[in-house]
């Protein structure tokens, strides 16, 4: 077993994942920018399927697809990063999240109903259906940011 530990601790260290003693700072910093990356993710693919829908870039169906899909496996991350105590530091994060701590789950579940039913509209093909389902999403992001999000 002791070997076993060492061995472990050998492997993690390797890949920059030992922990150590004064952790608890950084185990926050590193949960804000796991939820930050997950975010700017989501934004890289969501940014041009609103162009798509606003007429401002070429349709292209293949490619909506592909952000569209994108967008829906990546929804469910984020939550992940909203650990406790991690509303102070470099971060746009209200405190008010972790006050209404079922409301902001339920709008997380919401991102992920709305991404999910986006990507299975696009699989569908049709235009129209797919842009009322881009708004309808889009309002998710919206709604959360309006509440718990700092100006940024
Ligand atoms: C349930 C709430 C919620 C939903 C839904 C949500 N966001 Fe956010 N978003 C946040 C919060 C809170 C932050 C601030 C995170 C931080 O700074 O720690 C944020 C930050 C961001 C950022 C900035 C990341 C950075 O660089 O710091 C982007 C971009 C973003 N969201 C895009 C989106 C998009 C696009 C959607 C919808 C597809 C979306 N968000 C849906 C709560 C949400």
């Amino acid at each position: 077993v002791k070997y076993l530990s060492i061995f472990m601790a050998a492997i993690l260290m390797s890949v920059g994942l030992q922990s150590s003693a004064h952790d608890q700072g950084d185990t926050i910093e590193q949960a804000i920018s796991y939820r930050q990356s997950g975010f700017r993710m989501m934004a890289w693919h969501f940014k041009p399927m609103g162009a798509m829908v606003q007429g401002k870039s070429e349709w292209d169906l293949a490619l909506f697809q592909k952000h569209a899909s994108a967008v829906a496996a990546l929804a469910p991350l984020p939550i992940n990063g909203f650990i406790a105590d991690s509303d102070m530091g470099d971060t746009h994060a209200k405190s008010e999240i972790w006050e209404n701590w079922d409301d902001f789950l339920e709008k997380m579940q919401a991102l992920v109903t709305e991404t999910s039913a986006l990507a299975k509209t696009a699989s569908g093909g049709d235009k129209d259906a797919i842009k009322d389902q881009f708004i309808k999403t889009a309002g998710t992001c919206k709604s959360c940011h309006k509440k718990y999000r700092e100006k940024m």
